[in-house]
């Protein structure tokens, strides 16, 4: 018999003080799945599955597992699957994000505390990929990702449409009168037509693009839409290259390096990517110990145009990209902003790959050319002012430019309770050049819900207002698109600077210069702050305590820091 910290069912044994019983023990139940020791002489491969009836981005998950478990087999790995957390972007409260720890924590201890010599790890809606990264690097085992894909777009009135920027821009139109209720209905019965996660860049497809740009997940996989079969050969190939990484012993801190976050960053850049991601990348890159700042990602991210013409910064959709040749015919585009010598889990680095992958004239339909970008900067800025001390965050390519640099007069909602209260008041003292404030939607505050592109008041929008400059420490989904700025650091809650900010008080916004000012006295603002108190919405469950005492701000990646906790 095999003996602890050796490949395969026998490593990581159970302690019951008795090494050779703790091996018999494990045997007796091994052989009730009829495994002989052909099976457990193989390198064993995990594969993580968050098939949920909650999450209907997911719903093709299981020929895909299916089709991974092939590819383990063919290589002569024995694959082992097990269920872990999953999180519905669209179902859970207060927000997936406060759950997206909690997933990376347990996803972390089951690949940690079952036997596996590699795993692959098969997530996609908005959460589970940035969950399942930070886990797989933490755990420290060979890993590689495979995400769901993106749906297919449906059609209405002979336009193609997906969830779910369309999803917005529909209800957008419903609250502004442009269309009806019979119109809504049929609209939103044709925007998530098959399984697979959003059709646009939102956060899936942003989070997938930058797995692939890590190296975790196979070349040319992120965009194949969930329902096809290149899905399932993506799932096959997938496998055979996990057991050659657990031959190779290509563990995640063998791959990646500063190189391959600026790489991540770049391409978030030129893929007009969701702003979620940059929390994201900033606790992945915590996870992997590497020095990566949110300034960094400002700095990446800006020195390509948007390239990827993809909903919400362009007008296209996931199938217009994967049809232009996805990311390893963007990552040809701009080349010369990448770290080329960058290695994936397959042992190839990005040069060897694109080697091997000819460089195609992009359509425009997806991909554009170089002199014909969607924008000619990347899509996100950091800006910094008395208001972010420790930074906010805008997708330029995505908001009105004539609202870039703009001052207007604060309205404010204490909280997403008063926002929903009051923001359709017939009262409420709003104008189109009004900066609409939301506080305490932060990390601590509320678990940092996608609430920050809040919904342009009613009378405001049936007079044809499409857009207002709007502020908060909340996330916004990255299908959204407006004049948002986010992700306000030190949130509120803990006492940022957003905390004080009253009715009628100015606000300046200067995108061009990095800058978000409120227009009030240091005195004033301090002697303020001097009657804030910490306050949060979230539950004193286990978890929401844990979260509570533990969660980093925005600006640090909202993981949560267990430094203090540690015995
Ligand atoms: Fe799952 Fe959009 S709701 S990816």
């Amino acid at each position: 018999m095999k003996k602890e910290n050796t490949p395969g069912f026998f490593g990581g044994l159970t302690s019951y003080g008795d090494e050779g019983f703790s091996c018999f023990l494990r045997k007796v139940f091994l052989s009730s799945m009829g495994y002989d020791d052909v099976d457990l002489s193989r390198p064993l491969i995990g594969i993580a599955d968050t098939s949920s009836g909650y999450v209907t981005c997911h719903r093709e998950m299981p020929q895909l597992i299916e089709a991974i478990k092939r590819g383990i087999l063919q290589s002569g790995g024995l694959p082992v699957v097990f269920p872990t957390a999953s999180l519905p972007e669209i179902m859970m409260n207060p927000t997936s994000m406060y759950l997206r720890n909690l997933m990376a924590m347990e996803t972390e201890e089951l690949i940690r505390s079952q036997p596996m010599d590699g795993v692959v790890l098969v997530g996609g809606c908005d959460k589970t990929v940035p969950a399942q990264l930070m886990a797989g690097i933490s755990a420290g085992i060979p890993f590689m990702q495979v995400v769901a894909g993106p749906m297919i777009p449906g059609r209405w009135q002979g336009q193609k449409v997906g969830a779910c920027t369309d999803c917005r821009a529909a209800w957008s139109d419903y609250r502004g009168g442009r269309i009806n209720e019979s119109q809504i209905n049929e609209v939103g019965a044709v925007l998530a037509p098959s399984g697979g996660t959003c059709t646009v860049m939102g956060t899936a497809s942003t989070m997938a693009c930058i797995s692939e740009t890590l190296g975790f997940a196979i070349a040319g996989s992120s965009t194949a839409a969930a329902p096809t079969g290149e899905r399932l050969v993506i799932g096959a190939k997938t496998g055979r290259a996990i057991v050659q990484a657990v031959i190779d012993k290509r563990t995640p801190d063998k791959i990646l390096s500063r190189g391959s976050f600026l790489n991540a960053a770049t391409v978030l850049g030129a893929i007009g990517g969701s702003t979620n991601a940059i929390v994201h990348l900033l606790a992945i890159a915590r996870r992997a110990k590497i020095e990566f700042t949110i300034d960094d990602i400002a700095e990446a991210s800006a020195s390509v145009p948007v390239l990827v013409n993809c909903k919400p910064s362009g007008t296209g959709y996931m199938d217009d990209f994967h049809a232009d040749g996805g990311v390893p015919q963007l990552l040809h585009q701009i080349s010369a902003n990448i770290d080329l010598n960058s290695l994936t889990m397959t042992g190839q680095s990005w040069e060897d790959i694109l080697k091997e992958i000819a460089v195609r004239v992009p359509s425009g339909a997806g991909i554009k050319e170089l002199s014909k970008p969607v924008s000619p900067k990347g899509g996100l800025r950091v800006l910094r002012g008395n208001l972010a001390p420790d930074g906010a965050v805008i997708k330029v390519s995505a908001a009105t430019s004539s609202l870039l640099n703009h001052e207007g007069e604060a309205v404010v909602f204490e909280s997403l309770e008063d926002l929903m209260e009051r923001i359709d008041d017939p009262n409420l003292k709003v104008t189109a050049d009004s900066v609409l404030v939301l506080k305490n939607a932060g990390p601590y505050a509320s678990g940092m819900p996608e609430a920050g592109a809040l919904p342009i008041p009613k009378k405001l929008a049936q007079a044809g207002v499409r857009d207002m400059v709007r502020i908060s420490d909340a996330r916004m989904s990255g299908t959204a698109f407006g004049t948002v700025v986010l992700h306000i650091s030190p949130e509120a809650a803990i006492g940022g600077p957003l905390a004080i900010v009253k009715d009628g008080d100015r606000i300046k916004l200067d995108v061009e210069n990095n800058q978000l000012e409120l227009l009030v006295s240091e005195s004033e603002i301090a002697n303020r702050l001097k009657s804030h108190k910490r306050s949060s919405s979230l539950p004193d469950t286990s978890w929401g305590s844990i979260f509570k005492a533990t969660v980093l701000q925005a600006s640090e990646g909202a993981d949560i820091d267990t430094t203090g906790l540690r015995g």
